[in-house]
């Protein structure tokens, strides 16, 4: 990573216009106090936070304890997530949640009624047995019932793992075996595009594959399509509710006790199992919703990510909920029936704040660049982005045609890891440049470090993005394998800093710019991929010997996949453009639609090193288009890389 330095340079700078500025929740003055009092004390500054935002059953005793890289969070502290969403939000005859199908059905939930809903099926979770840290799987699309899953989850103490619904039933799988799941929820089926997704049926699969702790398959009658029923696992949801009304007393949760798994992409085959706690997770939540998002009494809050994803769980779920907001959830593709889809939804609905990805903003710039001016969008006052560095080209669209010239963006860096966000603009503050996150929010202390230790101060020299302190929602480890956690998170500066994966600078002004990943991880479409697991479920393929995966710049995805695989020598013949397409089914099958390659190449070997590690830094400079650059003289074979150019 020796002298990475950057030669991106944006003059273009806009700062909060005066109307935001008067309103917003977080002003110049309050932004500095808090900054000053996370450096006079951090444990007081996260000590004031946590009473003020979040209902406690019992007062903790202790702020941050514990030691690298075991930190724990306002111990002895009791408080029940589903409790800070609903509870605390009853009798005020107020929306939580706006939800459009879609083929364009809107259901509203006042938080009484998702109060009710959510007490009704956490009875019955518990009737099914379920005790506190037991695990449950939701493999529903982003509709109400799964929001009720999620909470009535939290409410009894169980720790959910949601499963995006577009993972295969070989993901769904591996994911359930890994937690040992007792319950899995899902839906006969969902649309999208306008076709049918046969949900129950990936699950039928993935169950007759083989996973032992699943007890039963709670089936929420969503399409009312036709699945198959099996008697011994199958559980219909409407049926085994109460038919009356059931109030459940929310259990007593420890601030460190698990409120959820979920799954993410790493840089070797088999994906994390990422934990999050109680009061920690609920904290950042909160706080950012209120600071980064702005988010108010009459907002309607549309975060565009599914529920299966740690923005689902902070963004639309968790952290609205519990500052009492009205969310808008839609369950439906983008461009569907038409590209000006969400267009419509904002001007029909009065969204006032939207957050999306820039993957979404650029398909919808390219597909329909002046669409946005047929709709009247003067609802919206805040625009937000997540999940890969957006474009400027991008930005100033998003910018000028959504948000009218007029909207803050809030271009936010986190992960699933840290969740919430970390690094983002105040938008009644800062003054944001197209393309950076800007600065790190209070009480999140972040550095750009060189690989061997050394803070860069220099500005627009790369380095390894660290946070320096813990934070309250930080990641506790992953399910089942500390010893991958310390190595993956903390080896590398030996316990000192949280190493994120990512690289990034600094510019003359502070403002961070996120340079890619360190780690074998892609971004596709905003979506973490780890090129090991893409490289196992291609070498699973009976033909092929071998498979090595990089990424390339993608115009609309950000970064695409290419595979550069060898094939068993009895199966040579099989070269052809056909058999690069059956393997990018392959893929689709064994991972889910966001893995399935851009491009294949075909050869009668991978270059390597005489030692046998293949050099993916070749591969990249092919798949990029780049000359062949540094040395290649520890190449097995230099023919190789003729071949190699030779793209299906
Ligand atoms: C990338 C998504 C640039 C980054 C919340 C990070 C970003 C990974 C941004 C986490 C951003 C996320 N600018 N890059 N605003 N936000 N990333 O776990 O590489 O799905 O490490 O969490 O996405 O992806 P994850």
């Amino acid at each position: 990573m020796k002298n990475i330095e950057s030669k991106l340079k944006e003059s273009r700078s806009y700062k909060p216009n005066n109307t935001f500025v008067a309103q917003s929740n977080l002003t110049v003055n309050l932004l500095e106090q808090l900054h000053k009092s996370y450096k006079n004390d951090s444990d007081a500054f996260w000590g004031k936070l946590a009473r003020q935002n979040i209902d406690w059953i019992k007062d903790f005793k202790t702020i941050c304890s514990g030691e690298a890289p075991f930190y724990k969070w306002f111990e002895e502290g009791k408080l029940n997530v589903s409790e800070n969403c609903l509870d605390r939000y009853i009798n005020k005859n107020k929306l939580a949640i706006i939800h459009i199908s879609e083929d364009d059905k809107k259901k509203s939930i006042s938080y009484d009624d998702l109060y009710y809903l959510v007490n009704n099926f956490s009875y019955a979770l518990k009737q099914q047995g379920l005790i506190k840290g037991d695990r449950v799987i939701i493999y529903m699309p982003t509709t109400p019932e799964a929001i009720i899953a999620m909470l009535s989850c939290a409410r009894l103490g169980l720790i959910h793992s949601v499963v995006f619904a577009g993972f295969s039933s070989e993901s769904l799988q591996n994911r359930i075996n890994d937690c040992k799941a007792k319950i899995i929820i899902t839906v006969d089926g969902f649309k999208r595009n306008g076709k049918i997704i046969k949900a129950k049926e990936t699950v039928d699969q993935a169950l007759s594959m083989g996973c032992p702790s699943i007890r039963n398959c709670i089936v929420f009658k969503n399409l009312k399509n036709k699945i198959e029923f099996n008697k011994n696992i199958d559980i219909y949801w409407d049926e085994i509710l109460s038919s009356k009304q059931q109030i459940v007393k929310p259990e007593i949760m420890s601030s460190e006790d698990l409120l959820f798994i979920l799954y993410t992409s790493g840089s070797t085959g088999k994906p994390k199992g990422i934990m999050h706690t109680t009061a920690g997770y609920l904290l950042n939540s909160i706080i950012t919703n209120k600071w980064v998002f702005d988010l108010k009494e009459n907002d309607i809050f549309w975060c565009t990510a599914d529920i299966g994803w740690i923005t689902g769980h902070s963004y639309v779920v968790y952290g609205p909920l519990a500052t009492g907001s009205t969310i808008l959830i839609y369950d439906g593709a983008p461009t569907y029936p038409d590209v000006d889809r969400f267009w419509d939804i904002i001007e029909k609905n009065k969204v006032t704040v939207f957050y999306t990805a820039p993957t979404a903003i650029r398909t919808l710039m390219k597909l329909g660049e002046n669409l946005p001016d047929k709709y009247n969008l003067e609802s919206l006052r805040l625009l937000g982005t997540v999940g890969e560095p957006i474009n400027p080209k991008a930005w100033v669209w998003y910018h000028n045609k959504i948000g009218n010239s007029n909207c803050p963006i809030v271009d936010t860096w986190w992960q699933t890891e840290t969740g919430a966000n970390m690094i983002a603009p105040i938008p009644g503050v800062t003054k944001t440049v197209p393309g950076t996150c800007t600065h790190p929010l209070p009480g999140i202390d972040i550095g750009i470090i060189s690989d061997d230790g050394r803070e860069i101060t220099k500005a627009n020299q790369g380095g390894n993005l660290v946070i320096k302190k813990p934070w309250p929602s930080m990641l506790r480890g992953i399910w089942g394998d500390e010893t991958r956690y310390q190595k993956t998170y903390w080896k590398k500066f030996k316990n000192k800093y949280y190493v994120t994966g990512d690289t990034a600078r600094k510019d003359e002004d502070g403002n961070i710019w996120i340079m890619g990943r360190s780690d074998d991880v892609v971004n596709v479409s905003g979506h973490r991929l780890g090129t090991m697991e893409i490289e196992s479920s291609i070498v699973s393929h009976e033909y092929v010997a071998e498979a090595a995966v990089v990424s390339y710049k993608h115009e609309v995805k950000g970064e695409a996949i290419h595979a550069f695989v060898t094939l068993k020598n009895n199966y040579i013949d099989y070269m052809t453009p056909e058999f690069a397409e059956d393997l990018r089914y392959w893929v689709k099958d064994k991972i889910g639609s966001i893995a399935k390659p851009e491009r294949i190449s075909f050869s009668n070997a991978l270059p390597k090193t005489r030692s046998g590690k293949i050099m993916r830094r070749l591969l990249r400079n092919i798949a990029r288009g780049e000359n062949i650059s540094g040395d290649t003289s520890t190449l097995e074979n230099e023919n190789i890389l003729k071949q190699l150019q030779n793209i299906l």
